[in-house]
């Protein structure tokens, strides 16, 4: 047996008020994500795989079973995901990074700014289900990009260090067809020190 679990989100359900609403947190979090990881175990449970660390599946989707291996890049990556979707938001922050990767952004795009319009364009952008992606790639220079559906930038060797899901799931209920606008309200609730330790663990 698999010893994943849900973690709980690290604040309350209501902390990311008025950027993203309580509800949306609530059904997000303990319907959509639960759902992610019961999947995925229902999947890897009594294989070969049920104590392989998920992010290690996705890194190698080759070498996983024909049989399990949409269920392990749909589930385990949305699993996986919202794991990091999680950590990095946080009531009160957003504003801009510092340090190394502030540094980074600025040589690689021209600035924060420049940085925050790409970003966003890449999620506005992305058709149907997906997500945005900040990563540190092999050579340790930063990349930026959409993925479809629960897709993880690992299982094409990246790092992802910041993830905005566009899914609807993530932003209807307030938002409704506002993509757009719940893009520009969820900078508000960016972690950029927790975006920042990722980066730096990644580069290591
Ligand atoms: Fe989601």
């Amino acid at each position: 047996m698999s010893k994943l679990t849900l973690a709980p989100l690290p604040y309350a359900y209501d902390a990311l008020e008025p950027w993203i609403d309580e509800q949306t947190m609530r059904i997000h979090h303990d319907k959509h994500h639960q759902a992610y990881l019961d999947n995925l175990l229902k999947a890897i449970n009594g294989t070969e795989f049920e104590n392989v660390a998920p992010e290690k599946l996705l890194a190698s989707l080759a070498e996983v079973p024909e049989k399990i291996r949409s269920a392990v890049r749909n589930h385990g990556g949305g699993y996986v995901n919202h794991n990091l979707f999680w950590e990095i938001m946080a009531p009160g922050a957003g504003g801009a990074p510092s340090g190394d990767l502030a540094a980074a952004l600025g040589t690689q795009f021209g600035g924060f700014d420049s940085f925050k319009q790409k970003f966003s364009a890449a999620a506005a952008g992305q058709f149907g289900s997906g997500w945005a992606w900040l990563v540190v790639k092999r050579d340790g220079t930063l990349g930026l990009y959409g993925l479809p559906n629960q897709d993880n930038p690992i299982s094409n060797g990246d790092q992802a260090i910041l993830g905005l899901d566009v899914w609807e799931h993530a932003y209807y209920l307030k938002y409704q067809n506002r993509r757009a606008e719940y893009i520009e309200s969820w900078w508000n609730v960016v972690n950029w020190k927790r975006v920042d330790e990722l980066y730096r663990r990644a580069k290591k």
